[in-house]
């Protein structure tokens, strides 16, 4: 459908394609072949931690609440095994970003952070006091003893979930946090010195109002975060159920307006839908690194891994029973499975390119020159007409480089990204199950 017609909130394009468009591979594929052909000179290299004190009621992450101190000893065992295999797969490889996300990777008692990090420098070889790494932390497992580990060992981006500062509407998100250790939290990673603090916020909650997101916003803005991301809430609230899709819509447009001019207001640069970079945020350091061009390497059951062909994972699930099963088959692999990909989506050389428009698009734009010099013979305007669909609709414009989205494409990037995905990519999304 095209992206005016219908909702703007169809889905959070954050990669291309979406998960539920991975298959299980038959046979699975070699990770040494799948690599065999790549740069790997500037790679970026991603944990994921499966684990949450809580699930909160909107999330689906993949990731299982409350798990026994056992149960992440041994993902531990077996993230150490599997690094030590994928390493083994990759060769020399140099990575220029690191991210631990999840989850809640701040879930893990000190000890077991401590070996988290040591498998991305140990093992992998990443350089976490010299490259962009970041950290995602939730305000109850920020503990002083968590933090100042991460700081030490060179985390410089530290991103922390706090949804909305009003105690009525993270109980409304089903998300029970204190706000007394949401300011600990706030204060103690100020005061460590994290260069570049992030605080995640959601709009379109049960009960909340213009007034109350501008309250939140405020109130993030004391501890002068470097950047705020806007998440739209994506699970509809009681009060929307009866009112039909339109007016649940209208509401996340009015509030999304609301927060951006707010920041926009205080100084801040959009860079895409939810993201928000302050005017003391520190300019971008480290190797060059561009996820539509770079290949990630991904560790840890539910990470995401890609190069320029074969984009894999684990299985994705959302139901405790399938997380928990799922979790447990990680942990049970023999070494020698964590050589292959078992699941996941090859990408022909069309797919290629679209995924180049899609993630450039939804940043800071298409660059003509880029795509020509990237992909010899071809023309963005030509292979994808849906370009001119979409400057017709005043969602994009052109540039003297290329395209780049509108105010109006960028705040209904969630229906433009999925406008473009291709149709084989879409139908294979729609026949997915979720479990
Ligand atoms: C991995 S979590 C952040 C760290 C930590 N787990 C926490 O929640 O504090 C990633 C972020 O995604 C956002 N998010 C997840 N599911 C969402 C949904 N259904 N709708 C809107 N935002 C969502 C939340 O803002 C959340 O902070
Ligand atoms: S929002 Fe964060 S803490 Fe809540 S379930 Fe999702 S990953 Fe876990």
């Amino acid at each position: 459908m095209a992206p005016l017609a219908g909702s703007a909130y169809v889905q959070y394009q954050y990669g291309y394609p979406h998960k539920t468009a991975y298959r299980a591979f038959a046979p699975p594929r070699s990770l040494t072949e799948a690599w065999s052909q790549e740069d790997k000179s500037s790679l970026s290299l991603y944990l994921h931690v499966p684990f949450c004190e809580m699930r909160c009621g909107f999330c689906n992450l993949f990731t299982v609440a409350g798990p026994l101190e056992a149960v992440m000893e041994r993902f531990l065992f077996a993230l150490e095994r599997e690094a030590r295999v994928v390493k083994g797969e990759l060769g020399p490889a140099s990575f220029s970003r690191v991210t631990i996300g999840g989850g809640t990777p701040s879930l893990l008692p000190a000890p077991l952070l401590t070996r988290l990090l040591d498998v991305a420098e140990e093992t992998m070889g990443a350089r976490l006091q010299e490259v962009p790494f970041c950290c995602e932390v939730s305000p109850e497992t920020s503990t002083p003893e968590r933090i100042a580990l991460l700081v030490d060992r060179g985390v410089d981006r530290i991103s922390i979930g706090v949804q909305s500062f009003l105690d009525e509407e993270t109980k409304a998100l089903a998300r029970p946090q204190k706000r007394a250790l949401v300011n600990a939290a706030l204060d103690l990673l100020r005061s460590r010195g994290v260069e570049t603090l992030n605080i995640d916020l959601i709009y379109g909650i049960e009960g909340q109002t213009s007034a109350t997101l501008l309250e939140s916003i405020e109130e993030a803005l004391r501890w002068k975060p470097e950047e705020l991301y806007l998440y739209p809430l994506y699970v509809r609230p009681k009060t929307f159920l009866g009112k039909g899709q339109r007016a649940w819509d209208d509401f996340r447009l009015e509030l999304y307006r609301v927060g951006r001019d707010a920041l926009l207001a205080q100084g801040y640069r959009q860079v895409s839908m939810r993201c928000f970079r302050g005017p003391h945020a520190p300019a971008p350091f480290g190797p060059a690194y561009r996820c539509q061009d770079d290949g990630m390497v991904g560790l840890g059951v539910g990470a995401r891994s890609y190069t320029t062909a074969l984009h894999y994972s684990s299985e994705w699930a959302v139901s405790p029973t399938a997380v928990r099963g799922i979790i447990d088959a990680y942990t049970a692999r023999e070494d020698s499975a964590f050589a292959s990909a078992h699941h996941g989506i090859e990408l022909d050389g069309e797919e290629q390119r679209r995924r180049h428009l899609i993630l450039s698009l939804l940043a800071d734009g298409l660059d003509e020159a880029d795509f020509r010099a990237k992909f010899p013979g071809r023309e963005a305007a030509r292979d994808f007409p849906e370009l001119e669909a979409l400057v017709s609709q005043a969602l994009v414009r052109r540039t003297a480089r290329g395209w780049e989205l509108t105010a109006l494409g960028v705040e209904r990037s969630d229906a433009v990204g999925p406008f473009l995905q291709s149709a084989p990519v879409t139908a294979r999304m729609r026949e997915y199950a979720v479990r």
